[in-house]
């Protein structure tokens, strides 16, 4: 029933615990794990050598934190899973991967590496649960 579970991941320890979450799952029911990141568009700026160096930085940053969770997930058991990152708005990027590959699940932290602790949801889980055709569960 679960075949393809998605677990957007920030870096934050709220996508770490829906990792773990989602290693449980894909163990039960031998599903296979995405686990993604969608690196945000930069605001715009007259300094193309700052940008350059945003970018760069964003990215290795991107590759650090998709790199532990192959790592956490490894150490779960988990073989069947594939790490992608993406670019542009996190909230569209993570529900059109999930349409696009057909997603059964996204499992994903309420908040982030960015919110309020007061927020109950944090803005991308949210757009994401509003918006993706599949479950949307939002681990606290
Ligand atoms: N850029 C991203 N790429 C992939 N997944 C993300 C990204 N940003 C957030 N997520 C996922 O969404 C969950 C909720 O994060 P969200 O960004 O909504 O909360 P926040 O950072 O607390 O608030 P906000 O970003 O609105 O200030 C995270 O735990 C993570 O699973
Ligand atoms: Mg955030």
């Amino acid at each position: 029933m679960i075949k393809k579970i998605l677990v957007p991941i920030d870096g934050s320890d709220h996508s770490r615990k829906a990792l773990e979450y989602a290693s449980d799952i894909a163990s039960k029911y031998k599903a296979i794990v995405h686990l993604l990141h969608v690196v945000a568009p930069l605001p715009s700026i007259p300094y193309e050598d700052v940008i350059e160096e945003m970018r760069e930085g964003q990215e290795r940053f991107a590759k650090e934190i998709l790199d532990e969770a192959v790592r956490e997930i490894k150490k779960k058991g988990i073989t069947n899973f594939q790490s992608t990152m993406l670019h542009g708005d996190p909230a569209h990027g993570i529900v059109d991967f999930a349409k696009r590959n057909d997603i059964d699940m996204i499992l994903m932290g309420s908040r982030g590496a960015g919110g309020l602790e007061s927020l109950l949801l944090g803005s991308v889980s949210q757009r994401v649960c509003h918006l993706a055709d599949c479950t949307c569960v939002t681990v606290k």
